[in-house]
């Protein structure tokens, strides 16, 4: 019997080597014994280390993947599992593709599981000011369900580089001081600062943006478990929201997306940006709002929330197009509920085109910005990211199946056209598009945020409205 002894819970590259060498020593599964002390050598007394050499085999690429997160897996077989079915794939190198294998569907569940962790994490860790820092600095408490810390810290450091802010988490924590990400060893909630003003500000936000799809219970259980309820200053809102916003929240609860299929993800990954109609896309709206969360075909993915799809009835005659979610939209995960969101609500209102009728997309599904100081500044997005993100809109046409489209300025008229078009000269008219729907060109809202000129801005404010009434009774 060997006893291999890795270095941390989640020392993948100590498995990796280990397991390379026990596999060239034909060391059958049953035969080793991996356990983790955090310290020792990588093989303990009981075993000879094996002769580290080149490896006389290879694996899939997918397999080191696979592997990489089921390493972050709490389960305590994960090692013994990965090292089965790297001995298994000597034997049959199309192992991974049997999705029946219970080693395989046992591995593809952990993975899934921990891929769902790290995304938990990046949706619920909320940041607290620490009041007798030197610095400004913030601290979140969290507890994820798979060891996804260090994998996901760099998320945070991305999308907060102009903080200093540590997650403290039971395994490890992740601290970022604007120049290097560095990890110390785990905390005790005591740790965990409480409450301040960033979180009355928080509160305050959550509800001016509050969504009743939260409020349905089982969907919240599962979306956003109890488990981390209590470190969400939100959280004590919810039983005042659930009063009051239980009417809106039946319809919402039908709309409560899913977690998206692998088809899914996968064809969300795909490096394709060929705009073509492929295989595999999303089907539900469902899948759309799921999916496009795990888009890889652009780096915009990267500096962003979250992905914002488009929101409104699964039929609807009228589809509204912005550019894309801007600061508000990235947090709350919903297009135009921030500033461009009320003025467009206003005209619609104006118009007499109910907006609960209307499905309001945007061409591109993340959040394109530059930092200045601690602001996230909107940065329009490129021809590129409008051709990229286009798979995303075509697929919510082809669901949606809407009469008419409008597209708001001239980013969402290349992403709906497909070409580059003037607001100004092409506004307010009917054009063909290819998918039987008409198209009408308007302003962008937050053309009119911008206008210094009062008595300009109300000419343009007009004109909005009239397209808006226009694009309605067309779309009736
Ligand atoms: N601007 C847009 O184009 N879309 C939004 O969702 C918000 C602001």
């Amino acid at each position: 019997m060997r006893v291999v002894r890795l270095a941390s819970e989640i020392d993948f590259a100590g498995w990796r080597l280990a397991a390379r060498a026990l596999r060239s020593l034909q060391a059958a599964p049953d035969d080793v014994i991996w356990t983790v002390d955090g310290e020792g050598d990588l093989f303990g007394d009981e075993a000879t280390p094996p002769q580290a050499g080149p490896p006389a085999f290879t694996v899939p690429k997918g397999f080191l993947d696979l592997a990489q997160e089921v390493a972050l897996h709490r389960s305590g077989e994960r090692f013994t599992l990965l090292y089965r079915l790297l001995w298994r794939l000597g034997r049959q190198p199309e192992l991974l593709g049997l999705a029946s294998d219970p080693d395989v569907a046992r591995a593809r569940d952990m993975a899934k599981a921990v891929s769902r962790a790290s995304h938990k994490m990046k949706a619920f860790v909320r940041f607290r000011l620490v009041e007798d820092a030197a610095e400004e600095t913030y601290v979140a408490w969290f507890e994820p369900a798979h060891r996804v810390t260090e994998a996901t810290a760099p998320f945070f450091q991305r999308r907060f580089t102009n903080m200093c802010w540590s997650i403290l988490t039971p395994d490890v924590c992740a601290h970022w001081d604007r120049e290097k990400l560095t990890f110390s060893s785990g905390a005790d909630p005591a740790d965990a600062p409480g409450e301040d003003a960033l979180e009355e500000y928080w509160r305050t936000y959550y509800a001016s943006i509050f969504n009743p799809a939260r409020l349905k219970t089982a969907a919240m259980q599962r979306e956003m478990p109890k488990r981390y309820w209590r470190n969400l200053p939100e959280a004590r809102l919810i039983p005042e929201l659930v009063a009051t916003a239980e009417a809106r929240a039946e319809e919402m609860v039908r709309q409560q997306p899913s977690e998206p299929t692998r088809r899914v993800v996968r064809q969300a990954q795909r490096l394709s940006r060929d705009g073509s109609f492929e295989e595999g896309a999303p089907a539900t709206l469902e899948e759309v709002t799921a999916g496009a969360d795990f888009c890889r075909r652009c780096e915009l993915w990267r500096d962003a929330t979250q992905a914002v799809a488009g929101d409104g009835p699964g039929r609807a005659r009228l589809m509204l197009v912005g550019e894309q979610p801007g600061d508000q939209e990235d947090l709350a995960g919903k297009p135009f509920v921030g500033p461009a969101g009320r003025v467009l609500d206003e005209a619609l209102e104006a118009a007499g085109a109910p907006r609960a009728q209307i499905y309001v997309t945007n061409a591109v599904k993340h959040f394109r910005h530059e930092l200045h100081g601690k602001r996230r500044i909107h940065k329009t997005p490129t021809a590129g990211h409008v051709s990229a993100c286009r798979w995303w809109l075509d697929a919510e046409r082809r669901i949606v199946q809407p009469r008419v489209i409008v597209a708001l300025g001239a980013t969402a008229a290349l992403g709906v056209f497909g070409k580059a078009m003037a607001v100004g000269q092409s506004r307010g008219q009917a054009l063909q598009l290819p998918d039987q729907a008409q198209g009408v060109v308007t302003y962008h809202p937050s053309f009119l945020l911008r206008m210094p000129d009062a008595q300009a801005k109300s000419e343009v404010y007009a004109a909005f409205v009239e397209d808006l009434k226009f694009a309605w009774k067309l779309a009736s």
